[in-house]
């Protein structure tokens, strides 16, 4: 039998618990593509997920989670950056409660800025339906903490948006000929991507996002399946690298205006091309035995098709540079994060993750 006084106990205990959080660790929300997806594809009927082995072989459960890594991925170890826990997918049924206030995963793998990119992925969660899922995150944060509450949430949150990749590799290049294609040469389709991925970052500032870092594209042209199916003697193939150099500059300029016109930097360019490059060039500067295999997958470069059970499996994932036919090992995403906190403007532009967290702690 409780007494009045327990169940009062109880209550208090239970709002202390709801509210703390909030005071801890800011709050950190993920958008964009299988690059930093936490898992959401779990939830969807669609080709693109990391939801068996080898996927997870590292995670500490050493089981698939719907990351596309061995391991961590990006969001998970800017989480740990952050003193905060990973984010919880957002399709999760765990992420209720309390959790809320850890932040949110709306990415979701396939997806790109155009809402014609992925579509052969079928039922995946588009950008503007991200957002959405952002909009009803916050309604439901109302009802547990209140809307005020909420806005501070908001606004004192890290959040970090990942599109441009598919738009080049599952739409433009995704066949020899594509509509985007014939519609655009490289030049007008990156500036075209970039005057969409604009809006997309207005509609979160507008949302409430006041700090967010924003990746463009690493370097298209030497991932694994790329190096598969393009190019000559192992070297990055010309047209997909050419895309990269053009967008991800025209990114750090569209980033450069949009902070001079809302008056302060909210907006940081993360080159994830320059920092990839570093060790594309140099693998073992790095401590990777190649930079140009994948640790899973079969083919030439072990970049056909996906990273299945039945796939070619490296023994040893810290020496790859590349998990997937696509996606970074857990290691090469800690060099990346590593870069993200503390590079020089090449890498991180106005500033690197630790002035944002030092200017944050400030106010
Ligand atoms: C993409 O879809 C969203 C909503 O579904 C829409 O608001 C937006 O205008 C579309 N973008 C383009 C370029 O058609
Ligand atoms: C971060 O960026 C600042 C400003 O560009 C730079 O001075 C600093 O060395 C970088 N690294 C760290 C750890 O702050």
């Amino acid at each position: 039998m409780s007494s009045p006084i327990t169940i009062l106990a109880v209550l208090v205990a239970t709002v202390a618990v709801v509210v703390l959080p909030a005071e801890g660790a800011r709050a950190f929300f993920v958008f964009g593509d299988s690059l930093v997806d936490n898992g959401n594809n779990n939830y969807l009927v669609t080709t693109a997920r990391a939801d068996s082995p080898p996927y997870g072989i590292d995670y500490p459960t050493r089981r698939p989670t719907g990351r596309f890594s061995n391991g961590y991925n990006i969001p998970d170890l800017i989480s740990q950056a952050l003193g905060a826990e990973s984010t919880l997918a957002y399709l999760n049924p765990e992420l209720r409660g309390e959790k809320l206030l850890v932040g949110a995963n709306f990415a979701s793998a396939g997806i790109g800025i155009l809402n014609d990119t992925g579509i052969q992925f079928a039922n995946i969660i588009r950008i503007y339906q991200q957002l959405g899922f952002f909009e009803q995150y916050q309604r439901r944060v109302s009802g547990l903490i209140g809307e005020d509450e909420t806005i501070q949430l908001v606004n004192g949150a890290l959040v970090l948006i990942t599109l441009g990749g598919n738009d080049f590799v599952n739409n433009y290049f995704l066949t020899p000929i594509t509509i985007r294609r014939l519609q655009f040469n490289l030049q007008d389709y990156s500036k075209y991507l970039i005057s969409e991925y604009k809006k997309i970052l207005m509609r979160l500032y507008d949302l409430g996002a006041r700090r967010v870092l924003v990746t463009g594209t690493g370097p298209l042209g030497c991932v694994p399946a790329v190096l598969a199916t393009r190019s000559r003697n192992g070297e990055c193939a010309v047209e997909p690298q050419r895309a990269a150099a053009i967008f991800n500059p025209l990114l750090v300029q569209m980033i450069g205006a949009l902070n001079q016109e809302i008056g302060s930097n909210v907006f940081v360019a993360v080159n994830a091309m320059e920092m990839q490059n570093d060790f594309i060039t140099n693998p073992q500067a790095f401590g990777f035995i190649t930079s140009k295999v994948a640790c899973c997958g079969q083919g030439p470069y072990n970049g056909l098709g996906l990273c299945t059970v039945l796939s070619n499996l490296c023994p040893n994932r810290d020496v790859y540079a590349f998990w997937d036919p696509f996606h970074p090992t857990e290691r090469a995403n800690r060099f990346i994060v590593r870069t993200i906190l503390t590079g020089s403007d090449k890498y991180m532009y106005p500033m690197n993750l630790s002035t944002i967290m030092a200017l944050d702690s400030k106010t």
